[in-house]
């Protein structure tokens, strides 16, 4: 199967969902450079999948992919009640050591929803590409996705969860290596597999046999010919997008990357409850290997106030940069003129 017929795609480049940094401009970009944009819907309520996909869709002409973070939510228990009160009084005590008050939610004031919300959002809106993370669509949601004609793209980190996508009728599948700058879209979200990008896309390509997209410190020529060599029909590349105009990142944030060393990317479970990559600071030392880290997406959820606060201060120290492993000079030029470098250096070779 020619995966850049099947995504109505020039080039074999898909730009990466990244919720938070990714904005309707950014999918636009890329989408008129002959890409494939991506518009990751996160946990944003249906209303709001409806609203930025309308906005989306005003912006671009052209066909882009939609995100969904297809993750379970774990039963809140007594345990969990008790575990959520005692990590939201450390990390309140921990922001106003930096100067940081605030108040963070209750767990009864969380709104947590799941991907099964969003669908109706997705098909109504006429999205013919859906790419996912965070496990496997159920059943019905992969039925009900196949009998509008959405073309399925799952993500894996290791051959056994490649198989199971197959094995379910996932139409292509995202092989994200462990060098891989955001969240790892595993299945589960205690353990990891963390394979490197090398080992996994050349055994994984060796094991199914539908199209395959590699994602995974992706930045140039060479890195684009070594996926290929590996089996990938395309790439999809994340970090070397997160420094550009149509990035959401503030000024302070793209100010990091310009100093990042490759010992400040760690993968850290602080921000979030899952593992994700990216740059290391106050924050994620403090917690890491502590007791006040809650399952997914409560820890999420509990940290997202402080997040936001630390944003509008410029404080380094408690907001989540992700990014991967391959530091790429992180250009502040538009995503177009950063795309169209890539495609014509992999043109050249
Ligand atoms: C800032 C950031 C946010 C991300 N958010 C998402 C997301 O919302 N959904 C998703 O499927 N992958 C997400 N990812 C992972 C990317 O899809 C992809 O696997 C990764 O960027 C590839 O590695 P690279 O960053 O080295 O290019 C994110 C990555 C980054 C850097």
């Amino acid at each position: 199967m020619n995966l850049t017929r099947l995504l109505n795609i020039e080039h074999p480049v898909v730009q990466a969902p990244m919720y938070g940094v990714t904005t309707p401009e950014m999918v636009t970009a890329a989408s008129n450079t002959g890409c494939l944009g991506s518009l990751p819907l996160g946990d944003l309520p249906a209303e709001k999948c409806r609203e930025i996909i309308r906005t989306t869709k005003q912006l671009s002409g052209r066909p882009f992919a939609t995100n969904l973070f297809v993750n379970e939510v774990p039963e809140l228990t007594i345990e969990l009640r008790e575990k959520y009160a005692l990590t939201k009084l450390f990390i309140e005590g921990l922001a106003k050591q930096y100067d940081m008050e605030v108040a963070l939610p209750g767990i009864d004031e969380l709104e947590i929803g799941t991907y099964h919300d969003q669908i109706d959002a997705v098909l109504d809106s006429d999205c013919k590409i859906v790419s996912f993370t965070f496990g496997n669509l159920d059943k019905p949601a992969i039925r009900k996705f196949k009998s509008n004609n959405v073309v399925l793209i799952g993500t894996c980190t290791s051959v056994a969860e490649a198989v199971l996508l197959e094995q379910s009728g996932i139409d292509v599948i995202c092989v994200q290596g462990i060098e891989a700058g955001g969240h790892r879209g595993a299945f589960g979200s205690d353990y990891i597999p963390q394979i490197g990008g090398l080992s996994l896309l050349a055994q994984v390509s060796g094991t199914v046999k539908v199209p395959l997209i590699y994602a995974g410190g992706i930045y140039n020529a060479k890195t684009f010919q070594a996926a290929k060599a590996l089996g990938a029909q395309a790439v999809q590349v994340g970090s070397m997008l997160i420094g550009s105009a149509e990035s959401a990142l503030k000024d302070f944030e793209k100010q990091r990357l310009t100093t990042v060393k490759e010992t400040d990317i760690v993968l850290t479970r602080s921000f979030s409850g899952r593992y994700a990559r990216g740059i290391k600071n106050f924050f994620t030392e403090s917690l890491d290997n502590s007791d006040y880290i809650l399952p997914y997406p409560y820890q999420n959820k509990l940290t997202g106030e402080l997040r936001k606060l630390a944003k509008a201060r410029a404080n380094v120290d408690f907001v989540s940069i992700w990014l991967g492993q391959s530091i790429t000079g992180y250009s502040r030029r538009s995503t177009s003129e950063i795309l169209t470098g890539l495609i014509n250096e992999i043109g050249n070779v």
